[in-house]
Parts: structure tokens; sequence; C-alpha cells
């Protein structure tokens, strides 16, 4: 093996708990992508892809599985398919979400719900999204700063899904925080205290969605809830647990990830001089605004594969059973499909990103997320275009692999 590759960080260090990489993340993918864009990271059992057109091929190819239990024993996918909960005490409806079934059962499911996300049903959430934003910040009138995340991005994200499945809203900030509680399943470093929250976080919510279907608290109709219940009732195409899974699942990719998004955008617009000015200025700026926000620091970092066969990618083998690591970070900074990738441009133009990833699992929640962030950038900057970063309080970031964004970042609100 060369010197050059060996010398690349794996394991641990490829995953944002390391400094250097949390740090200089793309940098680092470059190099790798340079030398060993189909690299070998034996300390975590998996094959990284850093290149955008290796990894679209893996995640349209039907001969690779999201099912953990076709992974080799101590790799990455195995290790992270652990929920913390005892499936035979039915503690919880760990049925697999949508994203972790193949076909035809992921087929069978998500046809029940497409509907719900085609951007015409979403059109519908418009009205409601513009007023949960205007209400957040009617909250943090008078006030000189406020976090981004935890005042505004994160409540907006979970009440629009709450919205949408129509259940109260009470519960708002508990599935805030057991979602950040479960995403730490997603994090092969976790420790038996993570390992605790993510099993309660799994716990509650499953009983809150639960006591929800049981109850007469589903009051909206048509929402998701409704719809899910009517399919199981009347034809019985879901089951209970499916239910409460594919709640908990839209609960927890729905959120996090938005509110993610907003964030690191935001962030990434006022690090990238001239462009708040540019975009105030221009307002139809607004959506291109948002796809390269998804580009440049997409929320979901990464996406695993595991290959049901030996499978032949560009001349390299991977071998049955092997899991491979779809960076969609690094395929959206390839220079072979995005020019100066690292600059981020409101004007980009051709704009392709894999931020929502491609093939089957596409993004059932694009089209909503698109537009519950164009919302939310336009009621923040129509009511403070001069905001800026606080230099008092310096952002946090995640440090998990998979789920890429901040925990806090403070805005000084200045009218
Ligand atoms: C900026 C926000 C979002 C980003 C970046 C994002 C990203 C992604 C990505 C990359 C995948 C594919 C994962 C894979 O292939 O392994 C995915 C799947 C999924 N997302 Fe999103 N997502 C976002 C928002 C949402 C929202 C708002 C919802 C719903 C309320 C949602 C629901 C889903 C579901 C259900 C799947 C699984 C689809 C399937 O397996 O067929 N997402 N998302």
């Amino acid at each position: 093996m060369d010197k050059e590759k060996s010398d690349f960080p794996k394991g641990r260090a490829l995953t944002p708990h390391d400094e250097e990489f949390l740090k200089n993340r793309q940098q680092i993918y470059d190099q790798i992508r340079l030398s060993a864009p189909k690299f070998k990271d034996d300390e975590y059992g998996r094959t990284l892809l850093t290149k955008f057109r290796d990894v679209e091929s893996i995640l349209k190819c039907p001969s690779f599985s999201v099912r953990a239990q076709f992974s080799e024993k101590d790799s990455y996918m195995r290790n992270l398919a652990a929920t913390g909960l005892d499936s035979n005490k039915r503690q919880t409806a760990y049925e697999p979400p949508l994203v972790l079934l193949d076909d035809p059962d992921h087929r069978r499911v998500r046809q029940l719900i497409t509907k719900f996300f085609t951007p015409k049903a979403v059109e519908k959430m418009r009205d409601p999204i513009i007023k949960i934003a205007s209400d957040l910040l009617d909250k943090v009138d008078g006030k000189k700063s406020m976090d981004l995340i935890t005042d505004y991005a994160a409540p907006l994200s979970t009440l629009v899904i709450l919205k949408m499945l129509g259940l109260p809203e009470d519960s708002v900030s508990n599935m805030r925080k057991w979602s950040e509680d479960i995403l730490m399943g997603y994090d092969p470093e976790r420790t038996s205290d993570a390992r605790k929250k993510i099993r309660t976080g799994y716990i509650e919510m499953s009983n809150t969605f639960k006591e929800n279907i049981q109850s007469t608290v589903v009051k909206e109709k048509p929402s998701l809830m409704s719809a899910m219940l009517e399919a199981k009732e009347q034809k019985g195409l879901l089951s209970d647990l499916e239910i409460i899974s594919l709640c908990t699942q839209l609960m927890v990719a729905g959120n996090v990830t938005t509110s993610d998004l907003i964030g690191n955008g935001f962030y990434a617009l006022l690090n990238s001089p001239g462009s708040l000015e540019l975009l105030n200025k221009n307002p139809e700026l607004l959506e291109n605004a948002v796809e390269e926000m998804l580009r440049f620091d997409c929320p979901i970092s990464e996406t695993g594969r595991i290959a049901q066969e030996d499978t032949l990618l560009d001349n390299h083998r991977i071998k049955s059973h092997e899991t491979v690591t779809a960076s969609l970070s690094a395929a959206n900074h390839d220079p072979e499909k995005f020019s100066n990738p690292h600059q981020f441009r409101l004007d980009r133009s051709k704009n392709d990103h894999i931020a929502f990833g491609t093939g089957i699992h596409l993004c059932l929640g694009a089209a909503l997320a698109r537009l519950e962030s164009q919302l939310a950038f336009k009621e923040l900057l129509t009511k403070y275009p001069r905001i800026c970063l606080s230099h008092q309080k310096p952002p946090i970031r995640r440090t998990l692999p998979f789920f890429s964004g901040f925990t806090s970042l403070t805005v000084q609100l200045s009218e």
C-alpha cells in the first residue's frame, strides 16, 4: 500500500469527533478522493466513497441493501444498527424505518405516504409554516440576540412535522430532545450514557405516538396520521408498529435535518462576504441560495449501503457483505462535478447536488424541506436584514457522523 494512503485518517479520526476532521473535512476528503476514491477504512470496516459519480452509482444500484444484517460482523453498519432496544420485550416499535427497508417492503410503505410529500401537497403547508416562523420571531421581539437553532430553526421544523402529522403542539420540546438523542444511535463511538439516552428517546417518542394512535387526539383530517390509520384500519396495509416507526422516522428525519439546513446555510451565507447583502437585494435568489446551502454543507453528510453480491465499481471490486459509506458531503464538493466546489455561490447555475440522496431512498421530504427553509429565511431576513453572527458566543457543532449541524448558533438581531 502506498504511504500516502496509509497516512489518511481512519475510523474515529474520519468522523467529526476528531477536531482536525471537523475543521478541515473537505480538505481531507479532497486528498482521499485524489488518491484513494474507494478508500478502505479498516478501522471501521467500511469502504468510503468520495467521488460524486461513485456515490450516485451506489445509491442507484439495486444490488446494494440498507439492511444492516447483511453486513459483516463488527462492520460500521452493524455497529450503527443498534438502537439499545430489546425487540423481544416489545418495548417499542422498532420495525425498520423506511430508510432501512429494501424493496418490496420499502415500495409498499413508501407508496402509502408519498402523496403527502409531493410539491403540490406540501404547498398547502405554506401558510402554516409562515405562521409558525413569524410566531417564533415574535417571541424574540425586543431581544438583541437569539440562538438561531434552539429559538428558531429547531422548534420551527418540529412544529411543522407535528402539524403535518396532525398532532398537538405540546410535545414540541420533548420531540426535539428525543430526536437529538436518537441521532446518537448513528454514532459508532457512542458511550453507555448515550446508549441509555437513545433507548429512552425511542421509548418515550414511541409511547407518545402510541398514545396518539389510541386516543382521539388526531383531530386534523386529512393528516398524515389519519391517512396512516385509515391504511391500517380499512385496508390492513400498515401495522401499528409500522405507523409508530414511520412517525418516529418522519419526526427525526424531518426536524433535525431541516433545522440543520437552516443553521448550516445561515452560517455559510454569513461567512461568504457579500452574500447576505446580495440576497437581501435580490430575494429572487432565495431558491438558488437554499440549493447552494444544501450542496455546500449538507445536513446528512453520509449514508451507508451493504453489497449483496460482489460488485464492480469502476473496476474496483466491492465484496459481497461489504459496507460502503457514501459521503454525500464529499460528493457535493467533487471538483469533477462542481466548479470551485469549496466556494459558496448564490448564483451557482448548475447545482445538481446529492444532499437528498438519490435512487429509491431519495428523500421523501425534499419538497417540504425546501419550502420550509426558503420560508424560514424569508421571514428571518425580512425582519432582520442586518442579522449577524455573535462574536461573544462561538457556534457549537454536533460531533456526530451522518447528521451534520449546529446545536447552538447565536446571532445578533439588528433590524
Ligand atoms: C434539509 C432537510 C433534509 C435532508 C438534507 C434530507 C436528506 C435525506 C437523505 C440524504 C435521504 C436518503 C438517505 C439514504 O439514501 O440512505 C433521506 C431520506 C428520507 N427523508 Fe429526508 N432529508 C431532509 C428532510 C426531510 C423531511 C422534512 C422529511 C419528512 C418529514 C424527510 C423524510 C425522509 C424519509 C422518510 C426518507 C426515507 C426515504 C426512503 O427510504 O424511501 N426528510 N433524506
